[in-house]
């Protein structure tokens, strides 16, 4: 009797421990991890995930949970000034601090040590129940912890780098960032230090969508969306496509942080990109008149811009092919160098032949109504087809080139701005409404005749007429428009040299 109460006590004992050790396990294999100066994923200063961070960065120091997924761009990238420590053992990135003597090259070494699989907590169980002695279970745990403590010092912790005094801008942190690590973008928590860092200087835009301000960075001005709470997927879209995908490119708009925080009670999502003064082209349209040969600069810079998103690569530098699915001249930004970049992945599909999949996202939102192609209109259009979400990308790039070429000065004759369709449905028009006049009535958006009188804007006129074919797969691709649209260039660059030596 007195043998049995003996093991039950042992085997109390043990169990006691080894679910102390496992505690956080129990059902999804998680780690808990020490939260700190993270909202939202903690709860009393705890989170869990599958590896536990601690970072300092510019003297603000975090703590908390990231999921497997995150591991490589992380913990493995190299930022300056940043260091971050990530490990997987329960509540290890308790007591970490910054070494003392931060200098040297930033490397953040990722912790492989192995979670005790399940033949170790059997094998430990035998060798408590043979051991019978609960003291001595409790003395071993007590070691075990203090070499888990000291097996992080060692080998966990590793440096980033020493503040050298001067502030980063974000090209900086940018550059070191691209040759160093994923190429997509910033690691979070550097991209959350930065948001946090921005001071909202004025309103820019107001929307449906939320609001764009102009903030600033280190000096730096910088854009921020901020998206209504009705419009989170879009915020999740876009956060999602910008760092998972290599979209670095002169004609889409450039991409510097994602944060979310909690506000009163209730969330912030903002979205950090580069900032374009002259704002959107729809803006800029208003009040600014083109020259045919700007003219044809701009809408060369739109279709570059969109055969980028609409090609997959598959080399090192790999890349899904995206369709936009609203595109529009509020979605494009004009540079001051004449170009255009393509803003607003919010509603973006993503497909990749070589990897098989077609991912649609989940959001409610749906296309702006007036650039909607007759198949999204009269819904015939194959939703588990990704050319099909192209050929609606194109039919609103035929619809925006109209936008620009409006504002064309041939002859001395340039037209007001207007809407596609200004002419044929009411402002804010009903998808019944738009329906009628692009799938019943078949109408096109009209084409003034000095167009036709220009080499130029004839061979846009061209284009577009091509970008509105009923029947999508008779569309033209973004690629044929691009190298038309370049081959137009090379001319008139050409002649135009040719005119001057001549002169
Ligand atoms: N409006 C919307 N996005 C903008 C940006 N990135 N820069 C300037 N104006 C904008």
């Amino acid at each position: 009797m007195g043998g049995s109460a003996l093991l039950t006590v042992v085997l109390a004992g043990a169990i006691l421990w080894i679910s102390a050790i496992h505690a956080g396990d129990e059902d999804d294999g998680k780690l808990l991890c020490t939260c700190e100066n993270i909202k939202g994923t903690c709860m009393n200063g705890t989170c869990r995930g599958d590896i536990c961070f601690y970072s300092w960065w510019q003297d603000k120091e975090e703590r908390g949970c990231f999921s497997e997924y995150v591991f490589k761009e992380q913990c493995l990238t190299k930022i300056p000034h940043l260091f971050i420590h990530c490990c997987r053992e329960n509540h290890c990135n308790a007591l970490t601090t910054p070494p003392p003597n931060i200098n040297g090259d930033s490397t953040t070494m990722p912790p492989e040590f192995p979670r005790p699989e399940l033949w170790i907590t059997v094998s430990l169980l035998l060798f408590i129940v043979t051991a019978a002695a609960c003291g001595l279970a409790l003395f071993l745990r007590f070691q075990r912890g203090r070499c888990r403590l000291k097996n992080a010092e060692d080998h966990d912790v590793t440096m980033l780098k020493v503040p050298n005094g001067d502030d980063p801008t974000y090209g900086d942190i940018f550059d070191e960032f691209c040759t160093s690590g994923s190429g997509t973008g910033l690691p979070y928590l550097v991209q959350r230090t930065m948001a946090r860092q921005i001071s909202l200087v004025e309103c820019v835009g107001k929307g449906r969508y939320g609001e764009v301000w102009r903030g600033t960075w280190m000096g730096e001005s910088v854009a921020v969306k901020i998206f209504s709470s009705r419009d989170e997927q879009s915020w999740f879209r876009e956060t999602e496509i910008y760092n998972t995908v290599q979209l670095r490119h002169d004609n889409i708009l450039g991409f510097i942080a994602s944060d979310m925080t909690s506000k009163n009670s209730s969330t912030q999502l903002w979205l950090v990109t580069h900032f374009h003064e002259l704002g959107s082209l729809y803006d800029f349209l208003q009040y600014s008149s083109l020259e045919p040969e700007s003219c044809l600069k701009m809408c060369l810079s739109v279709a570059c811009g969109l055969v980028h998103l609409h090609t997959e690569i598959v080399s090192s530098q790999e890349k899904p092919a995206i369709a936009h699915r609203d595109l529009k001249s509020r979605n494009i930004l004009v540079k001051r160098n004449g170009q255009c970049c393509i803003a607003d992945l919010g509603l973006a599909v993503i497909h990749s032949q070589s990897h098989d999949y077609l991912d649609v996202g989940n959001n409610p939102r749906v296309g702006t109504k007036r650039y909607m192609a007759p198949e999204v209109l009269d819904e015939t259009i194959r939703m588990d087809v990704f050319e099909s979400y192209k050929q609606t990308d194109i039919w609103a790039l035929g619809l925006v080139f109209w936008e620009i070429t409006r504002r064309t000065n041939v002859n001395g004759i340039v037209e007001e701005y207007r809407p596609p369709f200004f002419d044929l449905v009411p402002s804010d028009p009903s998808f019944e409404e738009m329906k009628k006049v692009v799938c019943v009535d078949q109408q096109r958006p009209s084409l003034h005749n000095r167009l036709h009188s220009h080499p130029i804007l004839s061979a846009i006129v061209k284009i577009m007429k091509e970008c509105w074919y009923q029947s999508p797969p008779a569309r033209l691709t973004a690629l044929r428009v691009r190298k038309t649209l370049s081959k137009l260039d090379q001319e008139s660059d050409f002649s135009s040299e040719k005119l001057k030596q001549d002169v």
